[in-house]
Protein backbone atom coordinates (compact mmCIF):
# COMPACT_ATOMS: atom_id res chain seq x y z
CA UNK A 1 0.00 0.00 0.00
CA UNK A 2 1.24 3.60 -1.36
CA UNK A 3 -0.42 6.00 0.66
CA UNK A 4 -2.67 4.24 3.55
CA UNK A 5 -5.19 6.76 4.80
CA UNK A 6 -8.42 6.73 6.07
CA UNK A 7 -12.54 7.87 5.22
CA UNK A 8 -15.66 8.74 6.71
CA UNK A 9 -18.32 7.79 4.87
CA UNK A 10 -22.05 7.36 5.46
CA UNK A 11 -24.86 6.03 4.08
CA UNK A 12 -28.03 8.68 4.56
CA UNK A 13 -31.22 8.03 5.69
CA UNK A 14 -32.55 7.10 2.02
CA UNK A 15 -29.80 4.90 1.56
CA UNK A 16 -31.18 3.27 4.70
CA UNK A 17 -34.84 2.88 4.04
CA UNK A 18 -34.19 2.02 0.61
CA UNK A 19 -32.21 -1.04 2.21
CA UNK A 20 -28.99 -0.54 0.40
CA UNK A 21 -26.42 -0.50 3.00
CA UNK A 22 -25.36 -3.95 1.91
CA UNK A 23 -24.53 -2.27 -1.65
CA UNK A 24 -22.73 0.22 -0.29
CA UNK A 25 -20.53 -1.61 1.76
CA UNK A 26 -19.97 -4.16 -1.32
CA UNK A 27 -19.12 -1.95 -3.94
CA UNK A 28 -16.20 -0.26 -1.27
CA UNK A 29 -15.48 -4.19 -0.21
CA UNK A 30 -15.23 -5.38 -3.51
CA UNK A 31 -12.70 -2.24 -4.47
CA UNK A 32 -10.19 -3.13 -1.88
CA UNK A 33 -10.92 -0.92 0.92
CA UNK A 34 -10.81 -1.89 4.31
CA UNK A 35 -14.14 -1.23 6.89
CA UNK A 36 -12.53 -0.35 10.39
CA UNK A 37 -15.62 1.21 11.91
CA UNK A 38 -18.85 1.38 11.51
CA UNK A 39 -22.35 1.93 13.54
CA UNK A 40 -26.09 2.44 12.90
CA UNK A 41 -27.39 6.03 14.75
CA UNK A 42 -29.82 8.94 14.84
CA UNK A 43 -27.68 11.92 14.30
CA UNK A 44 -28.78 14.45 16.34
CA UNK A 45 -29.41 18.05 15.61
CA UNK A 46 -26.40 19.34 17.27
CA UNK A 47 -24.05 16.74 15.40
CA UNK A 48 -25.78 17.60 11.90
CA UNK A 49 -25.21 21.55 12.53
CA UNK A 50 -21.27 20.36 13.21
CA UNK A 51 -21.29 18.22 10.68
CA UNK A 52 -22.67 20.19 7.31
CA UNK A 53 -21.00 23.21 9.66
CA UNK A 54 -19.35 24.91 6.19
CA UNK A 55 -23.24 24.39 4.79
CA UNK A 56 -25.03 27.08 7.56
CA UNK A 57 -26.51 30.11 6.22
CA UNK A 58 -27.04 28.05 2.60
CA UNK A 59 -30.22 28.54 1.09
CA UNK A 60 -30.56 24.20 1.33
CA UNK A 61 -29.36 24.33 4.58
CA UNK A 62 -32.06 23.74 6.44
CA UNK A 63 -33.95 21.04 4.35
CA UNK A 64 -29.88 19.37 4.59
CA UNK A 65 -30.40 19.17 8.34
CA UNK A 66 -33.80 18.08 8.44
CA UNK A 67 -33.26 15.18 6.01
CA UNK A 68 -29.78 13.78 7.25
CA UNK A 69 -31.88 13.99 11.41
CA UNK A 70 -35.11 12.22 9.92
CA UNK A 71 -34.06 8.76 10.20
CA UNK A 72 -31.05 6.58 10.78
CA UNK A 73 -27.82 6.59 9.27
CA UNK A 74 -24.78 4.11 8.94
CA UNK A 75 -21.61 5.49 10.15
CA UNK A 76 -18.15 4.02 8.70
CA UNK A 77 -14.66 4.88 8.09
CA UNK A 78 -13.08 3.15 5.73
CA UNK A 79 -8.71 2.44 4.97
CA UNK A 80 -6.85 2.40 1.81
CA UNK A 81 -4.66 3.68 -0.64
CA UNK A 82 -5.95 7.40 -0.72
CA UNK A 83 -8.97 6.10 0.35
CA UNK A 84 -10.47 10.12 0.63
CA UNK A 85 -9.60 10.78 -3.30
CA UNK A 86 -10.79 7.30 -3.90
CA UNK A 87 -14.44 7.29 -2.31
CA UNK A 88 -15.16 10.47 -3.49
CA UNK A 89 -14.86 9.09 -7.56
CA UNK A 90 -16.50 6.06 -6.15
CA UNK A 91 -19.79 8.30 -4.83
CA UNK A 92 -19.68 10.31 -7.70
CA UNK A 93 -20.99 14.03 -8.37
CA UNK A 94 -23.48 15.24 -5.79
CA UNK A 95 -25.95 15.86 -8.27
CA UNK A 96 -27.20 12.34 -9.13
CA UNK A 97 -28.38 13.27 -12.86
CA UNK A 98 -24.92 14.52 -13.50
CA UNK A 99 -22.91 11.71 -11.48
CA UNK A 100 -21.64 9.04 -13.86
CA UNK A 101 -22.91 5.95 -14.29
CA UNK A 102 -20.36 3.27 -12.19
CA UNK A 103 -20.93 5.94 -9.42
CA UNK A 104 -23.24 4.90 -6.47
CA UNK A 105 -24.96 8.49 -6.76
CA UNK A 106 -24.94 7.90 -10.59
CA UNK A 107 -26.23 4.03 -10.46
CA UNK A 108 -28.40 4.45 -7.08
CA UNK A 109 -30.15 7.88 -6.75
CA UNK A 110 -32.28 10.68 -8.87
CA UNK A 111 -32.33 13.95 -6.75
CA UNK A 112 -29.81 15.71 -5.32
CA UNK A 113 -31.21 16.25 -1.71
CA UNK A 114 -31.87 12.06 -1.40
CA UNK A 115 -28.14 11.02 -3.02
CA UNK A 116 -27.74 8.15 -1.18
CA UNK A 117 -24.36 8.60 0.46
CA UNK A 118 -21.75 11.33 2.12
CA UNK A 119 -17.81 10.86 1.78
CA UNK A 120 -15.20 13.15 3.13
CA UNK A 121 -13.98 15.64 0.66
CA UNK A 122 -10.43 15.96 1.92
CA UNK A 123 -7.81 14.66 4.48
CA UNK A 124 -8.57 17.16 6.63
CA UNK A 125 -12.29 16.65 6.27
CA UNK A 126 -12.19 13.25 6.96
CA UNK A 127 -10.14 13.83 10.18
CA UNK A 128 -12.91 16.19 11.81
CA UNK A 129 -15.43 14.37 10.46
CA UNK A 130 -14.37 10.88 12.15
CA UNK A 131 -13.37 12.68 15.68
CA UNK A 132 -17.37 13.96 15.12
CA UNK A 133 -18.56 10.33 14.85
CA UNK A 134 -16.29 8.06 16.20
CA UNK A 135 -13.31 7.66 19.51
CA UNK A 136 -10.65 6.11 18.73
CA UNK A 137 -11.43 2.73 20.56
CA UNK A 138 -13.92 2.10 18.45
CA UNK A 139 -11.16 1.86 15.61
CA UNK A 140 -10.48 -1.30 14.86
CA UNK A 141 -6.71 -2.49 13.33
CA UNK A 142 -6.78 -6.12 11.11
CA UNK A 143 -5.00 -7.40 8.44
CA UNK A 144 -7.06 -8.71 5.19
CA UNK A 145 -5.51 -11.71 3.86
CA UNK A 146 -5.71 -10.47 0.45
CA UNK A 147 -4.13 -7.44 1.04
CA UNK A 148 -0.88 -8.12 -0.95
CA UNK A 149 -2.72 -8.99 -3.92
CA UNK A 150 -4.26 -5.46 -4.01
CA UNK A 151 -0.74 -3.58 -3.85
CA UNK A 152 2.43 -4.07 -5.06
P1 LIG B 1 -22.05 15.34 1.04
O1 LIG B 1 -21.31 16.36 1.87
O2 LIG B 1 -23.42 15.04 1.56
O3 LIG B 1 -21.20 14.12 0.83
O4 LIG B 1 -22.28 15.91 -0.43
P2 LIG B 1 -21.23 16.64 -1.34
O5 LIG B 1 -19.93 16.81 -0.63
O6 LIG B 1 -21.20 15.93 -2.65
O7 LIG B 1 -21.91 18.06 -1.56
P3 LIG B 1 -21.90 19.31 -0.57
O8 LIG B 1 -21.61 20.50 -1.41
O9 LIG B 1 -21.07 19.07 0.64
O10 LIG B 1 -23.44 19.41 -0.15
C1 LIG B 1 -23.94 18.66 0.94
C2 LIG B 1 -25.33 18.16 0.58
O11 LIG B 1 -26.22 19.26 0.47
C3 LIG B 1 -27.14 19.06 -0.57
N1 LIG B 1 -27.01 20.14 -1.54
N2 LIG B 1 -28.05 20.72 -2.11
N3 LIG B 1 -29.68 22.42 -3.69
C4 LIG B 1 -28.37 22.56 -3.72
O12 LIG B 1 -27.82 23.38 -4.42
C5 LIG B 1 -27.55 21.67 -2.91
N4 LIG B 1 -26.24 21.69 -2.85
C6 LIG B 1 -25.90 20.71 -1.97
C7 LIG B 1 -26.83 17.72 -1.20
O13 LIG B 1 -27.71 16.76 -0.64
C8 LIG B 1 -25.41 17.45 -0.78
O14 LIG B 1 -25.14 16.07 -0.67
MG1 LIG C 1 -19.78 17.59 1.31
Amino acid sequence: MQNRDRTFLMVKPDGVKRALIGTVISRLENKGLKLIAMKLMQISPELAARHYGEHQGKPFYDGLIEFITSGPVVAMIWEGDDAVEMVRTMIGATDPKRAAPGTMRGDLAVFMGKNIVHASDSPASAEREMNLFFSNVELCTYKLPHENCLYD
